[in-house]
């Protein structure tokens, strides 16, 4: 029976799938059948289907909150379908920073850490002890600690190698009793008064003036990757466009912002039926409705080749795409 999935995914397409299940109770995980196509969802805030998906949609709804506390730290364990950002709100009001910096991302704590949720300076890789997840291929639970994650710039090894894999079920945080704020971003320098709070309200501050509401205009995100490129590149670049935001990515890369990619080549405002992109931040493209797939894909792929065709980059988009059957991935064919 079809059910439709344009409020379980934050751009609202207007797309259903075959079957939907919520799992509430880890006994439901292991009687599912994974051998039939799924897709492990959470609040859909990084997912786009495109099309109707041919499959179950298994939306991960597990909840609970343990704080147990150590000599120099606390853990905390979450269940993977607690809100990211009540988690933040919550443990802020129980005296326990850390996560201020990651505030109003939207989404679950499961998917957390599939891509290493990060913003203003800090990720989440930072405080990951361990990830518990149940195996679909050996139906038994495993864990991973910090490292085993594989954590990189909005990467994970829960994007390749435990890809359709792993049902994230717990998330362990390990939060510093001795605070120590973050505030290399530009906005979070201006503080006076600098406390958890102060720069829990700041981030939101800056947030909400950039980055729209998914509940009131959807949109999922930032929807392409910052790319990353060589020094040498970087230097090539820096000559013709000497004000393009870059930032220091290990030894021998750097980080470029794409948002200013977009912006630059006259692209705000672009629009592919109701897809625009955003006024206020170029690399968020939001749906004002009336919009199918195909109109998203156009979009995609003419951004791409815009933005390498000025600039040599072929953008890589951040958000997780869904087919009929799997994800996808769009490249265009440079012109
Ligand atoms: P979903 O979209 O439901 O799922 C994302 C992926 O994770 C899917 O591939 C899904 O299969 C997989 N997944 C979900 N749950 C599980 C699980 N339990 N086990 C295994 N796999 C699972 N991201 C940032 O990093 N920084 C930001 O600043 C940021 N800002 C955002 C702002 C807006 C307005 C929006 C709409 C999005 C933003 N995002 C940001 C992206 C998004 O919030 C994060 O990627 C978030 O972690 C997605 O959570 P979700 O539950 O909605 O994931
Ligand atoms: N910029 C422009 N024009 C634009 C957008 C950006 O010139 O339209 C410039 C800005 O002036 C700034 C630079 O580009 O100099 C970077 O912009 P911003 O600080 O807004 O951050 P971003 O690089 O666009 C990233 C993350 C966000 C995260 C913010 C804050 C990615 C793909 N995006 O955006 O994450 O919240 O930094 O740390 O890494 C998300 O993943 O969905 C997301 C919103």
């Amino acid at each position: 029976m079809a059910h439709s999935l344009h409020s379980l995914h934050t751009f609202a397409l207007n797309s259903q799938c075959q079957n939907f299940v919520e799992i509430t109770q880890l006994e439901q995980l292991k009687a599912q059948n994974f051998s039939a196509p799924f897709c492990l969802l959470g609040e859909g805030s990084n997912t786009v289907f495109l099309n109707d998906y041919m499959g179950t949609v298994i939306k991960i709804a597990l909840k609970g909150i343990k704080i147990t506390e150590r000599e120099n730290d606390t853990l905390i364990s979450i269940a993977a379908g607690e809100n990211w950002h009540q988690l933040v709100s919550y443990l802020l009001e129980q005296n326990i920073p850390g996560l201020e910096n990651l505030a109003l991302i939207p989404g679950t704590v499961g998917a957390s850490p599939v891509q290493n949720i990060g913003a203003y300076g800090v990720e989440i890789a930072k405080f990951v002890e361990l990830v518990e997840y149940f195996d679909i291929t050996t139906n038994t639970m495993h864990s991973l600690n910090n490292e085993q994650c594989e954590f990189a710039y909005r990467d994970s090894i829960f994007k390749h190698a435990l890809k359709n894999k792993a049902v994230i079920t717990q998330v362990h945080l390990a939060l510093p009793k001795k605070w120590q704020p973050v505030l290399s971003y530009g906005s979070l320098q201006q503080l006076d008064i600098i406390t958890p709070q102060a720069v829990f309200d700041q981030v939101i501050k800056t947030r909400n003036s950039k980055l729209p509401n998914p509940y009131t205009l959807a949109n999922a995100g930032s929807f392409f990757k910052n790319p990353i490129i060589t020094n040498q590149q970087l230097a090539e670049l820096l000559k013709q466009f000497a004000d393009l935001p870059h930032y220091e990515y290990g030894q021998s890369h750097h980080k470029v912002a794409a948002g200013w990619l977009i912006d630059k080549s006259g692209l705000k405002g672009h629009r592919e039926a109701g897809i625009e992109v955003h006024q206020q931040q170029a690399l968020v493209l939001v749906n004002q409705g009336n919009s199918e797939g195909s109109d998203l894909i156009k979009m995609i792929k003419h951004i791409q080749q815009v933005v390498y065709t000025r600039y040599n980059i072929m953008l890589e988009h951040e958000v997780r795409l869904m087919d009929a059957r799997s994800e996808c991935h769009i490249n265009a064919e440079p012109k």
